[in-house]
């Protein structure tokens, strides 16, 4: 990708919305590049899941334009995202009840057109070290594997961004560190953008080029995450609001 395409990789432009007949999010112009990690944190409330809901193609923004490889994506619904490659993950990861893993992954595969091979699915489950049985049922599997089995399902798709709705949720800090090397590799190695909403920002020290902070609906503060630490605005509405 060269230069000038990789400036208009993904963005959003002047977002907002309205729920329950509230205004949920102002004004929020956001980009990332091909290979960042970028990080969004805000404490609860603030909107975070929200602007994925929006990025993804799940929730229609009131203003403001959602733009991907140089094209507006705004009328496009998420599978039609998902397929252009646009992956994501959800706050909660909620896994098919009924089925087992290799089921899964099978209607995972099958959701593309044409259908991907079980290597893709092999590939991806590796990416993430998820290493359990194909026999096993999904409600067997512990909150980490539930998040690899998600993450194993948007993997092999082969997406260009991810959009990770708290990752580290639920998670013990073993885990965490794994997630942390594996979101490093998929961004450095495989050059995919990754989007983190995170709201402890302990969390994103490790991982994250470059920080944004939301509180309210509001972007307050952008930058790397010492600079953000250090922000008087960050300090009043995060660390003591
Ligand atoms: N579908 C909805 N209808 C009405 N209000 C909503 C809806 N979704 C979110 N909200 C409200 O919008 C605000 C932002 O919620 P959102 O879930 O985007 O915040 P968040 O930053 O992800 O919070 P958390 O850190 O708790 O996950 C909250 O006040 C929430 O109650
Ligand atoms: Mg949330």
């Amino acid at each position: 990708m060269n230069k000038e395409l990789a400036k208009n990789f993904f963005s959003c432009k002047n977002i907002s919305i309205d729920l329950g007949g509230r205004e949920i999010l102002r004004n929020i112009n956001i980009d990332i590049k091909p290979g960042e990690v970028l990080g969004i944190i805000g404490p609860n409330g603030a909107g975070k899941t929200s602007l994925i809901e929006i990025l993804s193609g799940r929730y229609k923004q009131k203003t403001g334009d959602v733009i991907y490889k140089d094209q507006v994506i705004n009328d496009k619904p998420l599978y039609e995202r998902a397929r252009m490659g646009i992956g994501r993950t959800y706050q909660t990861p909620v896994v098919p009840e009924e089925l087992t893993v290799g089921e899964t992954l099978k209607a995972a595969r099958q959701s593309t057109k044409p259908y991907l091979p079980v290597t893709d699915a092999e590939y991806a489950a590796d990416l993430v070290k998820f290493k359990v049985s194909w026999d096993m049922a999904n409600t067997k599997l512990e909150t980490f594997n539930r998040r690899k089995l998600l993450m194993t399902s948007v993997l092999m798709r082969e997406p260009d961004i991810i959009l990770m709705d708290e990752p580290a949720s639920g998670l013990i800090n073993a885990e965490i560190d794994e997630i942390d090397n594996t979101l490093r590799m998929l961004s450095k190695e495989m050059n995919i953008a990754v989007l983190i909403v995170e709201h402890r920002i302990e969390l994103l020290e490790t991982i994250a080029d470059r920080v944004v902070v939301m509180d309210a609906g509001e972007i307050i503060a952008e930058g790397n995450l010492e600079d953000i630490i250090n922000n008087p605005k960050v300090k009043e509405a995060y660390f003591e609001g």
